[in-house]
């Protein structure tokens, strides 16, 4: 491939940046860049069809980039990384599942999760990962920083462990990631911190030190790693033929994917690979909801809260970073923002669970924020509606315990499947059976 395809551009000036320098913002304004990939040698490279055609060739691919899900779409995620550059275990290639009951409570006929949980570190992450620790390699970056609610950190370090001499830094908020989370970069061996601080502290705090050290951040101020996450998308059009759902719903922390997301869809359609873009529905926690707020409020001053304590701690984020993108991207979809409470979060999140899909509660927020959507005749029945699940439900088991088991106090646990304590003999065992 010859290079440039694609360059760095500030979201709200405009100016163009080279790819191959580390930088987050922009001198001139220091607002956020994003990539610009170069669409038009790309509409004459290949017609929509020849594009479908040779993305679907590839779905077969057993070794090399190609087995990826992320870099199945190589000429439209990071097209100027040499491929023998590369960090991928692979990623991507998650399932899309029918979710009856979801179906049934929303009174709707075709509602779908895409189970992300279904990555190598258990969420979608890696796939931002493969794309910025693939960059950060190919720029020769030796450390690797992030701060993290705990999926961004478990998959960089993942990454990070891939790369002889790459070293992974993390910095987490102390006691706000669940301990399956915090095992993993453990695990890794990566540098991890603790700081008594939320998400938002964690985050200041690094992009200081960023400042003044010669760290990659990978946060999704990078817009190199939420390219990667443009796939999400692609994978979703592909797997239903090519034709995109009438609804893509996404939960929203920092709100980097649903930028993400948003972003790849919109690169679909100028490539004419397909001919509308699906309406995004982000959701967020009530706890931490700045987007559904400046959503209900019309988008005046940009909104931001301090994070209160929900289970969705993934996403217990008051101040993204991605706010001005997420906005600009689901308002163009004709999209919106909405918000869930606990108990609606943990309803939901056992509705999807009892059907075998195992999601967390985060993900869970984007089930509850459909059925709200549903409720209020925002979505129509006859819709069809893709579910993004971000992580897997087994990186959360305190949340699903605490639900079946009746701690804490509060929600309506409306679905508890509760621990049978029995003694240690299987007439115990008959009897219950028996029913007596
Ligand atoms: N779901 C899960 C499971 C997440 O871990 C995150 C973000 C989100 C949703 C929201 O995505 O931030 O792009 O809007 N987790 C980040 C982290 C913040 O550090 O792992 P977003």
């Amino acid at each position: 491939m010859s290079a440039p395809h694609a360059t760095l551009r500030c979201i709200a000036c405009g100016r163009p940046w080279p790819l191959d320098a580390i930088r987050y913002t922009c001198d001139d304004c220091g607002d956020l860049l994003e990539v610009t990939l170069d669409i038009a040698p790309l509409r004459a490279l290949r017609a929509p069809d020849a594009w479908r055609a040779l993305f679907d060739a590839r779905l077969g691919a057993r070794d090399g980039p190609h087995a990826s899900g992320v870099w199945r779409y190589h000429e439209l995620i990071l097209p100027d990384l040499p491929a023998a550059e590369i960090v991928t275990f692979p990623e991507g290639n998650t399932n899309l599942y029918r979710v009856p009951p979801v179906e049934r409570e929303a009174g709707s006929t075709d509602v779908r999760v895409k189970h992300e949980g279904e990555n190598p570190t258990l969420s979608f992450k890696d796939r931002g990962m493969t794309a910025g620790v693939s960059w950060a390699r190919h720029l020769g970056a030796r450390v690797v920083a992030c701060a993290s609610t705990g999926d961004t950190s478990a998959a960089l370090a993942a990454y990070a462990a891939r790369v002889p001499g790459m070293k992974g830094l993390v910095v987490l908020p102390r006691g706000k990631v669940t301990a399956e989370q915090l095992s993993q970069p453990l695990a890794a061996g990566c540098l991890t911190l603790s700081l008594p601080v939320d998400f938002d502290g964690c985050l200041r705090i690094l992009r200081e030190v960023c400042r003044r050290r010669p760290l990659h951040l990978l946060n999704s101020v990078n817009p190199l790693r939420i390219e990667g996450q443009k796939a999400i998308a692609f994978e979703i059009v592909q797997q239903l033929g090519w034709r995109p759902p009438d609804w893509i719903v996404v939960p929203v922390g920092n709100a980097g994917n649903i930028s993400a997301i948003g972003k790849g869809l919109f690169e679909l359609l100028e490539l004419g690979i397909i001919d509308r873009v699906p309406r995004l529905l982000g959701v967020q926690a009530e706890a931490a909801a700045p987007l559904a707020r400046a959503c209900r409020e019309g988008y005046g001053a940009r909104v931001r809260v301090t994070a209160n304590e929900t289970a969705a701690t993934a996403i217990r984020i008051g101040d993204p970073v991605s706010y001005d993108r997420a906005v600009k991207v689901v308002r163009a979809s004709g999209g919106f923002f909405e918000s869930a409470g606990e108990g609606e979060i943990l309803d939901a999140k056992a509705l999807v669970d009892a059907s075998g899909v195992y999601i967390c509660p985060n993900s869970a927020t984007a089930v509850a924020g459909f059925l709200k959507a549903r409720a209020a005749g925002r979505i129509a029945a006859a819709e069809q509606v893709v579910i993004v699940a971000t992580a897997h439900g087994c990186k959360f088991s305190q949340a699903t315990i605490e639900y079946h088991t009746g701690r804490p106090e509060g929600g309506g646990r409306r679905r508890a499947n509760r621990i049978v304590e029995i003694d240690a003999d299987a007439g115990a065992i008959e009897r219950l059976l028996d029913g007596a």
